[in-house]
Formats: structure tokens, C-alpha cells, sequence
């Protein structure tokens, strides 16, 4: 079966002046994806997301979202859409509810539903204890947690997430995650998140683009991607410390071993080396070199490449 795409983009441009901020995009996202922006300061996610709501106008190429043109089909779009922007605008002067009172009403959510859904949803927030105190007397984490509830009011089936656990800490960024994967997992909804969190996106997105200057330079499953642009595999290797000095001799000299460091902690009978290696066949003829010099290994582990690997190796701040 054909999968039922939310957001097609072809060719999608925007420039600001001199600056083309989003580059000849070509995506389609399905529907019940975590989908995954990742990108440097600049690279074109923002823009991206407001091209896709209708907030800003396309110079070039197209996007279809729901099937409707986001420039002349704005409000349509967003009224089925929910965006968490980079710094989310609240009426400090009124308490939680009334905030999320207000916003439904803008959304026509119908008038008995308002409350219970808002009462929900500062439960899920963990804002309940304090929904009636003025949102201007909160910390930056609950006003974040405050606008992501506020995102989910008209309960919009597709849901742009902008930096949403930028500032939270731990648990909260771990409850947002919680969310993602609820909101996910229901198959009613779709959620587009932008993210420097690269963690973030490979525990959450279903698949990845990683935008650069405004295009999107690679695309995949987190897993695909950290496979297809990542040949060499990162090793540790556990080795009696007695016998490092010969062993680790050995791995710097072998012409498939880079950036070889060594860790061993005082008064411990082993310590460990990182490296890469850049051909994962080269593993056995490494191990076999260690054992040849005399090392003891007491663990020889290559490790699955990250999200991060990628994106590192995408920016050419390692060398493979
Ligand atoms: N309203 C605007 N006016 C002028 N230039 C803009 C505007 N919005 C974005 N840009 C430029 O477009 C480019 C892409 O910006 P965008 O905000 O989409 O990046 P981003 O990937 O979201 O970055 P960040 O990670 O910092 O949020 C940047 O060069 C930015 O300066
Ligand atoms: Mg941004």
C-alpha cells in the first residue's frame, strides 16, 4: 500500500535577500512519522516550518501539505496544525488556563471541551499545582512545558515541534519525549521536529533529513543514515594496563586505525582505547596485532555508529 503523504515539498525555495534559506527541498513525510530536521544554526529549519504553515511565502518550487497549498490555503492548513515555535509567545499576564482558554477559542475548539481538555493537559504538563498563578511568575521549563500544551489544544493532527526541549531540564525533556512517542504511537498523528539534539532524533525520529545552507543534504532512518555515510566504526578496547604500552604501539601503526586515545585510570589493572576504524573488515587483523604485541584484552568492542558519528562525519570534523 502507498503511504498516505502529509507533506510533499518539491523544489521548495525561499530566499531573504542575498540569503536562499530554504534551497530547492525536495521531502515527503507520511502520515504517523517522527520526522526529524536536523541542522546547524541557520540551515534553513525554521524557515522550513513556517514555509509549510503559510506563515511565510514560497519564491520557488511548491509544498502540499494535507493536499493543500500552504501559501494560498494558510488557514485551512493551520487550523489543522500545531506549531511549538523557537520562543513561543504567551500573554504573561494571564495564568495557564486562561492562556489555553484563550487559544482554543481562537481554534474554535467548542466551548465544553475547553475545560476539560485544558485541566488534561496541565496534568500531562505537570503544570496543574500552578495553573492559576500568572504565567509571567514561571521559569523558562514550565513556560516551554505551558506552550507545548497550548500546541496541543485543537488537537491538530500534525504537530511542528521547533526546539521543543531547548532550555528543560532532564525529567522535563524526558516527559516531552514521553509525549512525542504517545502522540506517535496512536497513528493519529505526525510530528515534524527541528533539533540539535541529535540523541533526540535517533531516539525518536522515524527518519531524518539533515539540512545544510537549505537543502537537505541527507536523508534516512537514523540507522540508514548512520550506516550509508558512515563506513568505519568507532572501537573500545578494554586491555591490561601493563601491556598497553606495546599493544597500543601496535594499533597506532596499523593503516585502518585513526585518532587512537588511551585512558587509564591510576591504581586500575586495565584501562581503555578509543578508535576509528575506517574499515570494519580490518577488525579481526586489528585484534590479531594487539594479541601479537603482547597485549591482554580483556574487551574488544566496535560500537554501532550514532546519529552524531553522522552528523560529525557529515561536517568533516572527523576524518574517517
Ligand atoms: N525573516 C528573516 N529575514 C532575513 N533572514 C532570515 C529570516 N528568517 C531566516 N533568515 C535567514 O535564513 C537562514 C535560515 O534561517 P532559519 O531560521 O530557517 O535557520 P534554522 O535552521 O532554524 O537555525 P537555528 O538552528 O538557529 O534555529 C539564516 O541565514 C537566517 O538568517
Ligand atoms: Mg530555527
Amino acid at each position: 500500500m502507498t503511504p498516505h503523504l502529509i507533506i510533499t515539498t518539491d523544489n521548495l525555495t525561499r530566499r531573504f535577500g542575498e540569503t536562499v534559506a530554504v534551497d530547492g527541498l525536495t521531502l515527503a513525510i507520511e502520515a504517523g512519522e517522527v520526522f526529524g530536521i536536523l541542522g546547524h544554526n541557520g540551515a534553513g529549519k525554521t524557515t522550513t516550518v513556517r514555509l509549510l504553515n503559510g506563515v511565510l511565502g514560497v519564491d520557488a518550487g511548491s509544498a502540499r501539505v494535507f493536499g493543500l497549498d500552504p501559501t494560498r490555503e494558510g488557514v485551512a492548513v493551520r487550523r489543522r496544525t500545531g506549531v511549538l515555535t523557537e520562543t513561543p509567545a504567551l500573554d504573561e499576564k494571564l495564568t495557564a488556563h486562561e492562556n489555553l482558554h484563550i487559544y482554543a477559542q481562537f481554534y474554535d475548539v467548542p466551548a465544553a471541551e475547553i475545560a476539560p481538555r485544558a485541566r488534561q493537559l496541565l496534568r500531562d504538563f505537570e503544570l496543574d499545582e500552578r495553573a492559576a498563578e500568572p504565567v509571567g511568575g514561571y521559569s523558562k521549563g514550565m513556560k516551554q512545558r505551558l506552550a507545548l500544551a497550548r500546541t496541543l489544544i485543537h488537537q491538530p493532527e500534525l504537530i511542528f515541534l521547533d526546539e521543543p526541549t531547548g532550555g528543560l531540564d532532564p525529567v522535563a525533556t524526558r516527559r516531552v519525549h514521553d509525549l512525542i512517542r504517545r502522540l506517535s504511537h496512536d497513528g493519529q498523528h505526525t510530528v515534524v521536529l527541528c533539533t540539535h539534539n541529535l540523541a533526540e532524533a535517533q531516539k525518536l525520529c522515524s527518519r531524518v533529513a539533515v539540512m545544510e545552507q537549505g537543502r537537505a543534504v541527507a536523508l534516512g532512518t537514523p540507522a540508514e543514515l548512520a550506516r550509508s555515510l558512515w563506513k568505519g566504526v568507532r572501537l573500545e578496547i578494554e586491555l591490561e594496563a601493563a601491556t598497553a604500552a606495546t599493544a597500543l604501539d601496535a594499533l597506532k601503526r596499523h593503516a585502518q586505525a585513526r585518532q587512537v586515545t588511551w585512558d587509564a585510570p591510576a591504581d586500575e589493572p586495565t584501562g581503555r582505547a578509543s578508535l576509528w576504524v575506517s574499515e570494519p573488515a580490518a577488525l579481526p587483523d586489528l585484534l590479531a596485532a594487539l594479541v601479537h604485541a603482547g597485549g591482554r584484552v580483556y574487551r574488544f568492542a566496535p560500537q554501532e555508529p550514532t546519529l552524531e558519528d553522522v552528523y560529525f562525519a557529515l561536517h568533516e570534523e572527523v576524518v574517517p
